[in-house]
Formats: C-alpha cells, structure tokens, sequence
C-alpha cells in the first residue's frame, strides 16, 4: 500500500487537519533567543498540542517547515513524525533544502505554499500558471516519496488546472479572501468563486482540501464546498484553546505558587 493511502482515503466526512504553527509562533516569541534544544521543556510545545489534537479525534496535523525556520524546526517535525500517529501534512516552500528534507521525512502528505513573492499569485496562493516547471519535478520527488501533494492555490480555475497538468493530486483552496470579506457584501462572490474552483477541481480528479482563516463563526457555510475531504485550521483552534484552558492554567498555577503544608 502506497504510505499516502490512508491520507487520501475518504471516510465520508471531512477530515481535520489541526495546524500548530500557531504553538511554535507563541514558543519562539519567548524563547527565540534560546534555540532549538530548549524547545522540549519549554511552553507551549507545539507536539505535547499535536497529541491532544490526535486525542481529540482531529484527523491529521499540519505544520508548516518554513525556509528560516522561523517558527517550526526540523527537530519540531522530527519529534511530531515520530510522536503522532495520525497523518502529518508538511507544509513548505519550494526551496530544495526543503524539498530533500520531505523527501527523507516521507510524510504521508505536503502541501506547497509559497514563501517568497515571485511565488504568490495577486491573491496570496501558490502561482502555478507561472511555477509549472519548477513544480512538475518537486510534485514527482515528493509523490515518488510517498506524499499526498496538495498545492495551496487561490480558487482560480488557471491555478485548478495548472494543478492538475504537473500532476498534483490535491488542492487546497485558499479560504483567506472568503474569510477576510466574511462580513462584507463581497462575502456571496468570494463563496462562489471557492465553489467553482472546487467543482472544478473535482471534475480533473483532483482531491479538494481547503484552509486559512477557517473559524467558528464561518464553518458552517464552508462545510458546504462540494467535493471537501479535508480542512486545514490554526488560528481559531489555538485562539479558542487559550479561552477554554485559561482556568485550569491558573488553578494549577496558584496551586503550584501556594502549595499544600505538609
Ligand atoms: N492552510 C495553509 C496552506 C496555511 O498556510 C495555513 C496557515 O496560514 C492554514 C491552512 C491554516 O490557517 P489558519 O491558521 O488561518 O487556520
């Protein structure tokens, strides 16, 4: 069985992936001065989230491996590869160190973004029209690696079938403009757009995820793109966790602070 099967697998809903970028954001805020090898014992560690995100039924885990390693290390991605059992979708650049890291990592997905402005499109996905021959090997080395490959695209039909002609078999649609025009009167035309990008999609054999700027307030209505296997969510679970975990953080702070007399 080929290592991305259980990836692409369609169990009739549509899957989870928690992104926990956001975690190492919020770590390296505090201890970017300290390097990587404090990373374990130091909060939040964005794998301890990964495994409750795993306990907590999410689907998969994305983080995203950027070229300065800015947020996420190598060390972060090697620890999650090993500590959840759940599919991990790398997220990453085109930058070859990156690309051969994937490639030894065999993670059971990866989605290509861009990082660099020559790469975005005018509305902040991957430009695959321009990018078709750079793209069509890396597509083939992470494929032949055993990754699902997802390119992150503006819902643009150009960029649906540039995915398709250097043989990705999944795209995810970038939600961000939607989101962004959530409360706006260009909210309707920035849905339809996502829902012809996906139609699309789908009638090239394409596999449809979508994700950024998914939140509890607009799920509702993105749930209802045709064809989704799969949403990529960061921000609103993160934000949301530090609401719903702020009392037992503070209980268990004071406790610590005032410990029992023996
Ligand atoms: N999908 C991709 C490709 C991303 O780069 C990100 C993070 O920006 C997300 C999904 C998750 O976005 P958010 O953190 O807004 O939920």
């Amino acid at each position: 069985m080929n290592a991305s099967e259980p990836y692409l697998f369609k169990p009739g809903k549509i899957r989870l992936g928690v992104n926990i970028d956001h975690a190492a954001t919020l770590r390296q805020a505090r201890y970017r001065e300290a390097g990587p090898s404090v990373a374990r014992f130091v909060e939040p560690d964005p794998i301890l989230i990964a495994r409750l995100a795993e306990k907590a039924g999410a689907d998969g885990i994305t983080a995203h491996l950027r070229e300065d390693r800015r947020h996420i290390h190598d060390e972060d991605v090697l620890r999650l590869r090993q500590s959840v059992k759940i599919p991990l979708n790398l997220e990453m650049s085109l930058a070859s160190d990156v690309v051969e890291f994937a490639v030894k990592l065999r993670p059971q997905a990866v989605c290509l973004v861009p990082e660099n402005r020559k790469e975005v499109t005018t509305e902040g996905g991957l430009d695959v029209v321009s990018l078709k021959k750079r793209l069509a090997p890396i597509v083939d080395s992470l494929t032949q690696a055993g990754a699902a490959v997802s390119l992150f695209i503006a819902p643009d039909i150009a960029q649906v079938e540039a995915a398709a002609a250097v043989k990705a078999p999944v795209v995810e649609l970038h939600t961000g403009a939607y989101a962004n025009a959530y409360d706006t009167p260009q909210r309707a035309e920035e849905f339809a757009r996502l829902v012809a990008a996906a139609e699309a999609a789908h009638a090239l054999g394409l596999i449809v995820n979508a994700g950024h700027g998914v939140n509890y307030v607009n799920i509702p209505e993105i749930r209802t793109l045709p064809h989704l296997h799969e949403l990529n969510i960061g921000h609103s679970i993160l934000s949301r966790a530090l609401c719903t975990g702020i009392e037992e953080a503070v209980r268990a702070m004071k406790d610590l602070a005032n410990p029992p007399q023996i």
